[in-house]
């Protein structure tokens, strides 16, 4: 078909297919604006949207204190270069990460970078400088990122990982517990232990790094005695333990922090990221001011971490979701969208489980491979809805709707997800 026949949507992806680097994956919707929990595509086609750019729109699409605080920021300064000229934001971004931190220990500092993978190789850097000690424990179906040290610490072969080798060293994997398939918390601790005896001297591990929700790896929700007992494993052997809740922080499971859920659990390190800059790039380890004063100084940074504008957008995301009414009703939403799964659970064939922690929700299929949860994914975008899966077998439905949703846009969007599980029809 010549150009000028096509649709909006079939230009732009004509330019993308002769001119975007294929390994970058993309799905046929063609933005044109997003609003809430709304987007509409270049044809002029609404979508309810339960994907959030993979869990960057908590405070929805488009927040008006986060656009009002990015127009206000544009008005006075772009980038410096922390290191350049300081500037006032970045603090307080991280007098708030402070403020709200989990962490163990009375003084909180942070540092800002500019994505997940990014902060994460940080905390390990700051672990490694702080014990003097190189490895890394991490664990089956984690995700950490896609730069070199974070995707040797992700757990996915395709498309993370083949190929891009040599990986880089000293990064130990054990599993974690996975109630649904079969292993429980004491499973994961006598996987660790034996590691200790079979592999890695706990005397030289620095930190091991651990999703309180595994995101990608399909919304494995880890049980509630796992990370306090990994947390006095990590003590006991003067590890630092890593807290990644790139995916699962920023008010994603109804608290600020997945890690609140969990009694007695402090752990050493933060990661954020993803919803923190509201929709601009940011991400930030946090921690006791005693490990963060490990790193002399330049030993941390990058030219745009923690840029003026995703700090500005930053303040205005963390003034919303610490307060308790937006928590609140995080939590709500998460309830009516759980029963609204176990009901459709109960009436489809092959959904193994539903599960999650507050409004962090996601179906297994019972099969695993991903040719179900690829039809229900396509079934649901032609009526209208955009949905993400995840998962080692890609056999999961995972739900990151802005947490700004209404009861009746979630209604219309489980609506049509139930309609795409029929028309997707039962593939067991
Ligand atoms: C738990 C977790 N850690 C790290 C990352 C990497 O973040 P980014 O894609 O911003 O580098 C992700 C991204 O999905 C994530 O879910």
């Amino acid at each position: 078909m010549p150009l000028e026949q096509g649709t909006a949507s079939e230009h732009v992806a004509e330019g993308r297919a002769r001119y975007v680097a294929p390994g970058v994956v993309t799905p046929e919707l063609v933005v044109a604006q997003a609003e809430g929990a709304r987007i509409t595509d270049v044809d002029g086609r609404s979508y309810i949207d339960f994907a959030g750019g993979i869990g960057c729109q908590n405070t929805g699409h488009r927040h008006p204190a986060v656009v009002e605080a990015i127009k206000e920021q544009a008005d006075r300064y772009l980038h410096q270069g922390f290191f350049v000229g300081m500037y006032e934001p970045y603090v307080e971004v991280c007098k708030r990460l402070a403020d709200l931190s989990a962490c163990s220990g009375r003084e909180q500092r942070s540092l800002l970078v500019n994505a997940g993978a990014e902060a994460v190789e940080n905390a390990v850097k700051i672990a490694r400088v702080a014990t003097g000690r190189p490895a890394v424990v991490v664990f089956d179906y984690a995700f950490h990122g896609r730069t070199l040290l974070a995707m040797t610490m992700t757990s996915k072969v395709v498309p993370y990982k083949r190929g891009f080798g040599p990986f880089a060293p000293e990064v130990y994997r054990v599993p974690a517990p996975y109630p649904y398939r079969g292993a429980t918390s004491d499973d994961a601790i006598a996987a660790l232990e034996h590691l200790f005896k079979a592999d890695v001297d706990p005397a030289t591990v620095a930190c091991v790094v651990l999703e309180p929700v595994q995101g990608e790896g399909g919304f494995i929700v880890m049980p509630p005695d796992y990370p306090a007992r990994l947390q006095e494993i990590c003590r006991k052997h003067g590890i630092v333990y890593v807290d990644d809740e790139v995916q699962s922080g920023v008010g994603r499971t109804g608290q600020m922090w997945a890690i609140e859920h969990y009694d007695g659990v402090e752990p050493d390190l933060l990661v954020s990221g993803k919803s923190l800059g509201g929709g601009l790039p940011l991400a930030a380890v946090t921690g006791r001011a005693e490990l963060m004063d490990a790193v002399p100084s330049g030993g941390l940074g990058g030219t745009f971490g923690g840029n003026p504008l995703s700090c500005a957008a930053a303040i205005a995301v963390l003034d919303v979701v610490a307060d308790r009414d937006f928590l609140a009703r995080a939590r709500e939403l998460g309830e009516n969208l759980r029963s609204r799964l176990e009901g459709m659970a109960k009436n489809h064939e092959g959904i193994g489980e539903v599960r999650g922690l507050g409004p962090m929700l996601a179906l297994e299929f019972v099969a695993r491979e991903p040719s179900r949860a690829k039809a229900v994914l396509s079934a649901a975008f032609e009526r209208g809805l955009v949905l993400l899966s995840c998962g080692l077998y890609g056999n999961v439905i995972r739900l990151l709707p802005p947490l700004t949703l209404t009861d009746a846009e979630a209604d219309e969007g489980l609506s049509i997800l139930e309609e795409a599980l029929v028309a997707a029809g039962s593939a067991d």
